[in-house]
């Protein structure tokens, strides 16, 4: 068997999210306009109505903060317009390009530049704030990109995460029904897999963690926390939505937010 190394894993999920930048799959505008870029907004907290509290978009002003893994810089955009000094870095080069033109549109401070969250292109003790939603997940080494986080962050600093959560209902019921559906396929669908096609099919990689596992790959941080929250599903009906908004997602929710301290 041919193994794939990291690198070239790398590269897969750079061509992937190169070519389907997140979000846009769900916006029928045309990129780079405005009328794109609310579209991406909206529809994005309309699914995370949570975000202001959870991301701390409010939270930073004056502050230099660091997004990495950008995307079309939607939350940038937030820290921005609270007065956060921002430079967002993503893998692809039509995000950072994407983000780059958003700011410009909006008439608003901040720098972008691709980059690796696994070799940041900055100096040790840079930021007050490192932000990351979503993404330290789908690089290959997730331990390298959360070594570069705590170097490049300023003692004191603080840091905003997001991961996929393994102890979800999104793992517990799906993992179980996907394994069905892949038997009536002839296939032997799991886990990864399951974790993976959450981002779409040709996904290539990604990852969910326990809190255990977690604070050993967070153990460098002070004063570490999380908080548990699950997106509202479009697939979902209301009620359905409704329900497990106030059940399940706060302890059983897919994703999980990592604060901490350097
Ligand atoms: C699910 S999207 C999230 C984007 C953005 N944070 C958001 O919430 O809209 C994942 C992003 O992570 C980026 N990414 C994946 N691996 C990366 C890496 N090693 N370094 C930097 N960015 C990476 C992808 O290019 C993509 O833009």
């Amino acid at each position: 068997m041919i193994e794939t190394t990291d690198e070239q894993l790398k590269s897969t999920v750079h061509d992937y999210w190169n070519e389907k930048p997140c979000g846009t799959q769900f916006i029928n505008d045309r990129r780079g306009t405005k009328e794109f870029f609310e579209a991406i907004e909206r529809h994005r907290y309309a699914a995370q109505p949570y975000a202001e509290s959870l991301c701390k978009f409010k939270a930073f002003r004056g502050k230099a903060l660091l997004e990495i893994g950008c995307g079309l810089g939607t939350d940038s955009l937030q820290f921005a317009r609270n007065g956060a000094m921002v430079t967002g870095v993503d893998l692809t080069e039509e995000s950072v390009a994407l983000a780059q033109k958003r700011f410009e549109l909006y008439g608003m401070n901040g720098v972008f530049r691709t980059a690796d969250a696994e070799n940041l292109p900055f100096a040790d003790n840079s930021f007050d704030v490192v932000y990351s939603f979503g993404v330290l997940h789908h690089t290959p080494n997730t331990q390298k990109a959360i070594d570069e986080v705590y170097r490049v962050l300023k003692p004191g600093g603080e840091i905003v995460i997001m991961l996929y959560h393994k102890h979800s209902l999104h793992v517990w019921l799906g993992v179980p029904l996907y394994f069905l559906y892949g038997l009536t396929k002839g296939k032997l669908w799991g886990y990864d897999e399951w974790v993976r096609i959450y981002d779409g099919k040709e996904n290539p990689l990604g990852k969910a963690y326990s809190r255990r596992e977690l604070r050993t790959m967070f153990s460098k941080f002070n004063e570490l926390n999380f908080k548990v929250c699950d997106n509202i599903r479009p697939r979902f009906p209301k009620w359905l939505n409704a329900l497990n908004q106030a059940l399940f997602a706060s302890w059983a929710g897919f994703y999980i937010m990592i604060y901490g301290k350097k």
